[in-house]
């Protein structure tokens, strides 16, 4: 090799690292096994040995530490970690404040107080304390279950080890956000693209004494479990938190109105450039805390917050290609390939441009200089391509007929409800037909929220696809552990771990189960909503009358939508095989019997005319938290008819022929033992 040719051998090797890097700190997304890793370092490492021109301050010898290791302990949240619903205009605030004054059923002029918080765009943790010692912190991990990172949380300064006031609740996780200060981070000089990669990295390090050299902060602001807490809303807490020694965020500010909110987010957006640490939006609270109760969650969110995020950062590069992928539903997405370049910190080398449609109304063409904006956590996009400086050649692209996978028709589907047609284009088979399809099926199949098998990322799921070792499903759960042992990157130990983490999945939840399916428009939600429909696996797979078809449109939240994608999902014999096959392997629990007393255990209710301080959805997660059900309409199934004013009269009616009971709000709330 000449000695440019080194060079750019070594430039290659560097760039892969750095990617490597990059989405193992900044995706927690490991692409490649430990061995892999450390190999390629050698690798690295020998050739600056060999050649001393070669140099990069991306080299892993420059680097602090070691890589991470993945291998904490994992531990369970004792509350869950939500995440935050987001919000970008005005109207998305209105419409936030408009869905809780609905839900709790107050009038549009209502009040309602909110606790705005600065979002530092950090590394969330919950450390819990006993009586006032911090003995535990974990990391978000998947929400429900985080890593054990104690040692390393404990190096940080803003972390009390003990509190001794008397009001600190006895049992209590505290939570907040780990993250460096801008000006630290400009002295650290290290191999981390932006603080936030900075504090991520650090706090997993395997030696607390590399975490220790970072200099990271703490800010609290919210609470997971707690027994003996005494705080009746958010902004007292906030000030109890200060008072036992927690730092929280100076800009924290209690305001009622939208127009203010408006105002005070517009005020920090200004000040933002000049903080000494990054804050990518703001988050408001309902304050009140018994309104945060009633309100409650949807599936991993809380209906009560929401985070108010800043606009962009832009920059302008070259559309080098078009590549069009293709997603687990056969939803042909084309991606621009762009020159590479630094955007708010992250390079970004990959913009979506959404569909056929959005290609075709922006006249987007390979070749062009586009400006490319990045928001918060989404995938960066093209916002505009500058037309002035298209080459003469340049041709408009042409939008796929085929799935450029299976070669399957592709097609653009009529919305019922919109009634116009779909502007995504999708590949048009069904089942396991389509490579691509399948693929990206395994990957939702063992992702985080489905099976959540440790270890077994994207980058494996394609891997062993490639060498025949998994086609469905099922295979994962029918390895030939003996052949991937051989394979490059594997060896005896990550063999082993990968067999613990496949074999610990194999008990699910049905609800888990259904979602992992990856059945188009089957979310987490619905999966939720079907399993309790259900309650076991033999009669979801058993699934095939048109009858059972029809019963599920009583499910509150399930609609033609839903109901149409599982019955093309039924209709598929490969499906049904993977089912077959599955249950061969799985252990699929029952849907529990909602919790606590299920004082309304097997009843169902419909509401009918309004009712006074508590909404329709109210009334219906208060039915669901006490194992009742709520149904669509009037019919032999029904238990309860709650009529509020102004029923309707002819469900009244037929409530009362076919002899179902009639009872008003306060005798709906009695049943809860609950006055008003
Ligand atoms: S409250 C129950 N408060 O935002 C709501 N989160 O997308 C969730 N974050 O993982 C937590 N500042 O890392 C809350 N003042 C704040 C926050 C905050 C930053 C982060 C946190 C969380 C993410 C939610």
């Amino acid at each position: 090799m000449s000695k440019k040719e080194i060079k750019n051998f070594y430039k290659n090797k560097i760039k892969l690292i750095s990617e490597l890097n990059n989405s193992y700190y900044n995706n927690s997304n490991p692409k490649v096994s430990d061995q892999e890793y450390d190999n390629l370092k050698t690798e690295i490492i020998n050739l600056e040995k060999k050649y001393d021109f070669l140099k990069s301050i991306n080299s892993p010898s420059k680097t602090v530490g070691s890589k991470p290791s993945k291998n904490f302990k994992k531990d369970l949240h004792r509350a869950p970690m939500l995440s935050l619903a987001n919000a970008f205009t005005e109207d998305d605030l209105i419409n936030f404040e408009k869905k809780i004054l609905n839900f709790l059923s107050k009038d549009k002029d209502y009040k309602i107080s909110y606790s705005a918080e600065p979002k530092i765009d950090g590394i969330s943790a919950s450390l819990t304390y006993k009586n006032g010692k911090f003995e535990r912190g974990l990391s978000r991990g998947d929400g429900r279950e985080g890593e054990d990172i104690t040692l390393n949380l404990a190096t940080i300064k803003d972390i009390p080890k003990k509190i001794l006031d008397k009001d600190f609740p006895k049992d209590i996780d505290i939570r907040g956000e780990v993250f460096i200060q801008n000006s630290n981070f400009e002295d650290l000089n290290e191999k981390f693209a932006n603080p936030r990669n900075a504090a991520s990295g650090s706090l997993r390090q395997k030696n607390p004494e590399e975490t220790k050299k970072i200099p990271l902060k703490f800010i609290a602001y919210t609470f997971g479990y707690e027994k003996g807490l005494v705080a009746n809303n958010q902004f007292d807490f906030l000030k109890k938190l200060s008072e036992w020694g927690f730092k929280t965020n100076p800009l924290n500010k209690l305001i009622t109105g939208i127009k203010s909110l408006m105002e005070n987010y517009n005020e920090i957006e200004k000040k933002r450039a000049n903080l000494d640490f990054d804050i990518d939006g703001i988050v408001y609270k309902v304050n009140d805390f018994a309104m945060q109760r009633r309100l409650g969650n949807v599936a991993n969110a809380p209906r009560w917050a929401i985070a108010h995020k800043f606009s962009s950062n832009k920059a302008v590069s070259k559309i080098l290609d078009i590549e069009i992928q293709i997603g687990r539903t056969g939803a042909l997405t084309p991606v621009a390939k762009i020159k590479p370049i630094n955007i708010g910190g992250v390079i970004v080398s990959n913009a979506t441009l959404h569909n056929e449609d959005e290609i075709n109304r922006k006249d987007i063409r390979i070749g062009d200089t586009a400006v490319i904006e990045r928001a918060g956590d989404v995938i960066p996009h093209i916002l505009s391509v500058d037309k002035q400086k298209r080459s003469k050649n340049s041709k408009k692209f042409i939008f796929p007929k085929n799935c450029p996978s299976c070669g399957s028709e592709t097609i653009k589907e009529f919305n019922k409800v919109t009634k116009k047609v779909d502007a995504v284009r999708r590949c048009s088979s069904e089942g396991y037909y389509c490579d691509k399809i399948s693929i990206e099926k395994l990957k939702h199949f063992v992702s985080k929220e489905a099976f959540n098998i440790d270890g077994f990322g994207k980058k494996i799921v394609e891997n062993f696809w490639k060498l025949n070792l998994i086609k469905y499903p099922q295979d994962i759960f029918n390895l030939d552990f003996s052949k991937i042992e051989n394979l490059d990157g594997w060896g005896k130990l990550s063999v082993q771990n990968l067999k613990y983490s496949i074999n610990q999945k194999k008990n699910i939840s049905l609800e888990k189960f259904i979602f992992s399916l990856g059945i188009r428009h089957i979310g987490l939600e619905n999966a939720k909503l079907l399993s309790k429909h259900f309650v076991s696996f033999s009669k979801f797979k058993n699934l095939s009358k048109q009858i059972d078809y029809e019963d599920m449109l009583n499910i509150d939240g399930i609609g033609e939508t839903q109901v149409s994608s599982i019955k093309s999902f039924f209709s598929n014999e490969t499906n049904k095989k993977v089912l077959n096959e599955l249950k061969k392997v799985l252990v699929i629990k029952d849907a529990a019997h909602n919790l606590d007393d299920g004082l309304l255990n097997n009843k169902t209710f419909l509401v009918t005319g309004k009712l006074n301080g508590i909404s329709r959805a109210e009334v219906k997660s208060l039915i669901e938290e006490h194992s009742g059900k709520t149904i669509s309409s009037v019919s032999k199934k029904l238990n309860f008819l709650i009529i509020g004013e102004k029923p309707t009269k002819k469900k009244v009616d037929y409530a009362k022929e076919l002899k179902i009971k009639v009872i008003n709000q306060a005798e709906f709330l009695k049943m809860l033992n609950k006055t008003s």
